[in-house]
């Protein structure tokens, strides 16, 4: 059944969990559905069509959802036309089990099938049949066959769409093919694909024509990107160089880094671009290689050390940053005090550190007995965290007096909080009263920094001068220079 645009399709609520790819999907099926006339709300009770964007990577993020979905049951009642979408990771894992357990959910839609949702939402509400649009089993096909029944999603976008007028995501691959054991992403995600060149670039300049001042690459594995086009094999490092050379870019930045592949000419484009961030996310996962072994990570820790090395060689002052599974199966205490020593080694300016979580459909959930008491993952997860906050907060300390250049990202989260609960995305800056309300903005390292100035200045580098810290973020003042810098609209910036 075809659909045809119409002026006013109803009220839309959409609930999203998970990675930042989870967050450009949800960007981009937003603005589809927007296109075809529907119009955002905060207000799931005021919704004519409800869907949230799920994850699988742990069990509670699932269980969210469940429950989320469970409290909807009684409203469908009360709105028998409203739809109910369960899109993205969850929805091609669990697939007809949703129904299951919910059976007022009228569409299930994995990661390959996102372009058909507007088409989907429609037909449920005109014959009120479940919908179910995922793709093949990798298990159950060839890989060309599972390869091409996880489409990219990769629609161009509308300018005003966009949570953040200066940032953007730019998905360069889909899926993964490492098959970590305790990872469901190959599964949701589907096996590794790289976009072609040509297609990134073309999105990255019309981005940049619309003012976009920083571009995230997206991939689950970012530097195992390869791409071969007019005969030759791009790398990351040729995408990045392509990249650099528009016009109106300030900032590249790229995640998530796998260890293996973190090659040196990688390296080499992060040295020398001066617009790519000298940050790099390389989760190490474990300091132990009984557990990275059993892990299936693919390196030890001796080989995460050669890597460390050769970043810290080619890139001096590259920030890195890690994350970490805290009782995995098998986990002894001495292997834990392990990634505690690995964290006190390499000093990542911060960890993201995770309980294992047991997932249907792993290796490792096969055939590995989930064996660390949820107490025991708990003390470790805070173990861990406490180190990586002393060392994060110890070397914030160093920069105090330090003046960095930042791109200016928006109002602070406390600035936020004072005007709305509404995202930034959805904040006019115009709407602060105060002239010089809270700012936050990164450093070429990616440090958060938060400072009063001008909401003009969003958008701009500005140089900032360092007076205190947390152990995330720096809190530091406008340098004031002879040299004005020239915001968006041409005006000069007064700091
Ligand atoms: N349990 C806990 N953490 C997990 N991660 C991935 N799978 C699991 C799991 N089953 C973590 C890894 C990964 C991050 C995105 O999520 O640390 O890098
Ligand atoms: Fe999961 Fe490993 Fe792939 Fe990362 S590299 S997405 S942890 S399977």
């Amino acid at each position: 059944m075809s659909t045809t645009p119409s002026s006013h399709n109803g009220r839309l609520y959409i609930e999203t969990v998970g990675c930042q790819m989870n967050m450009l999907d949800s960007e981009l099926v937003v603005a589809a559905l927007r296109r075809q006339g529907y119009t955002l709300t905060g207000e799931i009770a005021d919704a004519d069509t409800i869907l949230f964007n799920t994850c699988s990577v742990r069990e509670h993020a699932e269980h969210k959802i469940y429950s989320a979905l469970g409290r909807l049951r009684h409203n469908r009642a009360r709105r028998p036309s409203q739809v109910i979408g369960v899109i993205g990771c969850m929805a091609q894992k669990d697939q007809q089990l949703i129904f299951q357990r919910a059976p007022h959910v009228d569409l299930v839609v994995g990661t390959g099938q996102l372009a058909q949702i507007p088409e989907l939402v429609e037909q449920s509400r005109v014959d009120r049949q479940q919908r179910l649009a995922v793709s093949l089993d990798r298990r159950d096909a060839t890989r060309q066959q599972v390869s091409d029944s996880f489409v990219s999603y990769d629609p161009l976008r509308d300018p005003e769409m966009r949570p953040s007028p200066f940032q953007a995501f730019v998905r360069i691959m889909i899926g993964c093919d490492k098959f970590c054991t305790y990872c469901v992403v190959p599964l949701t995600r589907g096996p590794e694909q790289s976009r072609p060149p040509q297609d990134i670039l073309h999105e990255a300049r019309r981005l940049a024509d619309e003012g976009v001042r920083e571009i995230t690459l997206l991939g689950q594995t970012v530097n195992s990107y390869r791409s071969v086009s007019d005969g030759r094999t791009w790398r990351l490092s040729d995408l990045l160089l392509a990249l650099h050379e528009i016009p109106g870019l300030q900032r590249l930045k790229f995640v998530t880094n796998f260890p293996r592949d973190m090659s040196d000419d990688l390296l080499q484009a992060v040295r020398d671009l001066p617009k790519v961030a000298r940050y790099l996310h390389v989760p190490a996962q474990s300091g132990c290689d009984t557990v990275l072994k059993r892990m299936k990570r693919g390196y030890t820790v001796g080989e995460y050390r050669e890597m460390m090395h050769r970043i810290n060689a080619t890139v001096p002052g590259c920030a890195v940053s890690s994350d970490f599974i805290v009782g995995f199966c098998g986990e002894s205490e001495e292997s834990f005090q392990k990634s505690i020593e690995l964290v006190r080694e390499f000093r990542f300016k911060n960890s993201f550190i995770f309980k294992y979580s047991p997932r249907p459909g792993t290796k490792a959930d096969d055939l590995l007995p989930d064996d660390i008491p949820e107490d025991v993952k708990r003390r470790r997860n805070n173990e861990l965290l406490a180190v990586q906050n002393e060392i994060s907060e110890e070397d914030n300390a160093r920069l105090i007096g330090s003046e960095f250049e930042i791109l200016v990202e928006g109002l602070s989260k406390s600035a936020r909080k004072q005007l709305t609960d509404e995202p930034a995305a959805a904040l006019p800056l115009a709407d602060s009263h105060d002239e010089h309300p809270q700012l936050v903005g990164r450093t070429r390292c990616d440090r958060i920094v938060v400072f009063d100035g001008n909401p003009r200045m969003v958008g701009n580098l500005v140089d900032v001068h360092v007076y205190d810290c947390t152990p995330t973020t720096l809190l530091g003042t406008i340098v004031t220079r002879e040299v004005l810098h020239t915001s968006t609209d041409g005006l000069p910036i007064l700091a």
